[in-house]
């Protein structure tokens, strides 16, 4: 089974409107390369700008976050149906700053799973573990629980579309890398997760990316592992060039 590889950029609270134009005119013709898959996820305002600017191009973007209701009274929210509306593609859920700053549950997440299908988004979803449950030795209990939750209700044909991005949070922004072989190993283990919920052929399908301080120089190493499908990048994301050698480096 051959999984395309994926690459998406997660900006954070990075980049102005034309900042980010600027940066796809940089990238374009660039960062698309054959048998790739290339994400800008960005924030909400520059979302209009950035599927405009990709327009005739491979590239395909996606928002950081979403809530799970389609509309009501929740200031400052944004929803699915928004997001599509805009020709948003992908959206990040769970990211392991949402959970530790904004409270996200593995409830919410999995609210926001059904959500982002409603609308026709396809959810990358982030689990990994924090550095006490590392050195504790619970990083597949937490992985379990944080995935298991994450695709509870959801159908067969929904769950070969997720992209989960396995995260350890202590690798985030840190200059410290899991090993390949590390990632690779935990990977396995959460592709062995969705096999027990879903079989070996959304096992299969379904991509894993690995993130945390991936960078052009370790992204071969990664994807080079047998079930790592990509990589879910945050600071060496928001340079044109780094960005073009994460996607040349994922093929
Ligand atoms: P860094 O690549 O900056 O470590 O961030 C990883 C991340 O959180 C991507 O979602």
């Amino acid at each position: 089974m051959s999984r395309t590889p994926i690459i998406a950029g997660n900006w954070k609270m990075f980049k102005t409107v034309s900042e980010s134009t600027a940066f796809v005119q940089d990238v374009k013709g660039k960062a698309e390369v054959a048998g790739v898959e290339s994400v800008i996820c960005a924030p909400f305002t520059n979302l209009p700008a950035l599927v405009e600017a990709v327009k005739g191009t491979s590239i395909k973007i996606g928002a950081q976050n979403m809530h799970f209701e389609d509309n009501g009274a929740f200031t400052g929210e944004i929803s699915g149906i928004m997001l599509k509306d805009l020709g948003v593609e992908y959206v990040i859920l769970g990211h392991s700053e949402r959970r530790a700053y904004f409270a996200e549950s593995d409830e919410i997440v999995n609210k926001k799973m059904h959500a982002a299908f409603k609308h026709g988004l396809t959810p990358i979803v982030c689990v990994g573990e924090k550095l006490e449950e590392r050195e504790a030795g619970q990083t597949k209990d937490v992985c379990k629980v944080q995935t298991e939750a994450a695709f509870q209700g959801l159908s067969a044909e929904q769950a070969t579309k997720v992209v989960i991005a396995y995260e350890p949070i202590w690798a985030i922004g840190t200059g410290k890398s899991s090993t390949a072989a590390d990632a690779n190993e935990v990977i396995s283990y959460i592709r062995e997760l969705v096999k027990g919920l879903y079989g070996e052929q959304v096992a299969n399908a379904v991509r894993i990316q690995y993130g945390g301080s991936v960078k052009p120089e370790n992204v071969q190493e990664y994807m080079g592992q047998s079930d790592i499908d990509g990589a879910l990048v945050g600071g060496a994301s928001l340079q044109p060039a780094s960005y073009i050698a994460l996607v040349e480096g994922a093929k």
